[in-house]
């Protein structure tokens, strides 16, 4: 009987895990809770509240699921994978203590501090510090970062260019903009440099890398507009590779995980290890306790991997490296397309059609915002679908997923036109 997994979430990322897990030399029968139309020609979808801890705990149980998937960060940092191991349901994703690395930046600021992780150098005040946060604002050299310290789905970040600005930023964070996750706050130096992501799968003691991703988190061509969860990304970076690889591994990720080991809190899961690169050098400017997404929809469609396997051993802490023979084959562009005003306001309720002319061009579409009602699908949320192409070369990926998309219609369906533009082999 096939191994029974169920993957957590409900994005573009969850379906691309689903999608890989769906395509493993022995394929898992998958569950999905709640997934989204795209995944449910994969997988069946499970009828339980997210949040309800217990009751997914129960199905797993009774329903003999070998493995979870967890693909958001909420639940993570909210107990769900101490919740399953406790009922002994093997899971990929940390422990509550674990998540801290991306649910509290004053937490993972710490914890890269004490262990000598390059990182930006910062500052962490409490709303009880609110003078003491002004002073220091006042005299930090402009341009100034100030972030929320919990979690804040990726928008919780100002880059402030003046005095006022970084004021403002500050004023709204400690007046609740981003709820209790803003009452925290880091400010940190304004790095200039390339973004990069890092992934690595971890089973407690040993990891290994996926192909490193360049995600493109800004609402707008050309990096403008506001931080939003990810517009697109593509992967391999022809740069990140070599030498610069193995100072990301010595200098961060064999520090990070010894040093969560040694603090009786071993991370399970895929560390994601958000670096700005100044010249050649990596710091890093968050943790993610969990895939990336877009960057899931690039780096697990490439590669060339058992992913039953891969994360079935790390949930169990016994990584099989083996069963990821090659980081990537491809190159793999994706670009999304979301709801005309994210990730502020935007309306949702709109027919999608033109998948399947789409899907013509040879390419994937991962679905995240999207809702199937009346024999058709409908935008519902503000990234709504992701536009991914597999191709030998950079230029071909990208020239495939935009002429694809081109397909696809939708009221208010807005993207960005420069993913992978202009990358140098
Ligand atoms: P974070 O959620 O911390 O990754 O921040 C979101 C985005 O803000 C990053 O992807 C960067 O583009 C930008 N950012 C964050 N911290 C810094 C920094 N110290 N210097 C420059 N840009 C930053
Ligand atoms: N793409 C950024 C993230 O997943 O946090």
């Amino acid at each position: 009987m096939a191994t029974r997994v169920l993957v957590l979430g409900s994005g573009g990322r969850e379906h691309a895990l689903t999608w890989a897990l769906a395509h493993c030399p022995e394929p898992p029968q998958l569950f999905v809770l709640p997934g989204n139309p795209g995944m449910w020609e994969l997988a069946q979808p499970v009828d339980i509240p997210i949040h309800e801890q217990r009751e997914i705990a129960r199905f797993c149980v009774l329903e003999r699921i070998r493995l979870v998937v967890v693909g958001p960060e909420q639940p993570l940092s909210e107990g769900i994978a101490d919740v399953l191991r406790d009922a002994g349901v093997p899971v990929f994703g940390p422990s509550r203590a674990a998540a801290q690395l991306e649910a509290s930046k004053a937490f993972a600021k710490e914890f890269m501090t004490r262990h000598g992780i390059p990182t930006a150098r910062s500052r962490v005040f409490t709303a009880e510090e609110w003078r003491e946060a002004v002073r220091y604002l006042e005299e930090h050299p402009l341009p100034v970062v100030l972030k929320a310290s919990g979690l804040a789905a990726g928008k919780g970040v100002t880059i402030a260019w003046t005095r006022e600005e970084a004021l403002q930023a500050l004023t709204a964070l400690f007046e609740g903009a981003f709820g209790e996750a803003g009452k925290v706050v880091v400010v940190e130096e304004y790095l200039a440099g390339e973004e990069l992501s890092v992934l690595a799968l971890c089973d407690g003691n040993q990891y290994v890398l996926l192909a490193p991703a360049r995600d493109y988190k800004r609402a707008l061509d050309g990096d403008r507009g506001k931080n939003t969860g990810g517009m697109g990304a593509y992967a391999p970076v022809p740069w990140a590779r070599g030498a610069f690889l193995e100072r990301v591994e010595q200098r961060i990720l064999r520090p990070t995980l010894a040093g969560m080991r040694a603090a009786g809190t071993p991370f399970v899961g895929c560390l994601y290890v958000g670096l700005m690169v100044v010249q050649g050098e990596p710091y890093v400017l968050e943790f993610n306790v969990r895939f990336g997404d877009p960057e899931a929809q690039v780096v697990l469609p490439i590669a060339d991997a058992d992913w039953l396997t891969l994360l079935g051993t790390a949930a169990q802490g016994r990584l099989a490296r083996s069963a990821l023979r090659h980081r990537a084959r491809q190159v793999a562009c994706c670009v999304v397309l979301a709801s005309e005003g994210y990730p502020e306001q935007y309306r949702t309720g709109f027919r999608i059609t033109g998948l399947e002319a789409a899907q013509q061009h040879g390419v994937l579409i991962f679905h995240a915002g999207t809702r199937w009602e009346q024999g058709a699908l409908w935008t519902a949320g503000g990234r709504v679908l992701n536009v991914v192409s597999l191709a030998p070369t950079l230029e071909e990926a990208r020239r495939r997923c935009y002429a694809a998309l081109e397909c696809i219609q939708f009221e208010g369906k807005t993207y960005r036109r420069d993913i992978a533009a202009g990358v140098e082999p």
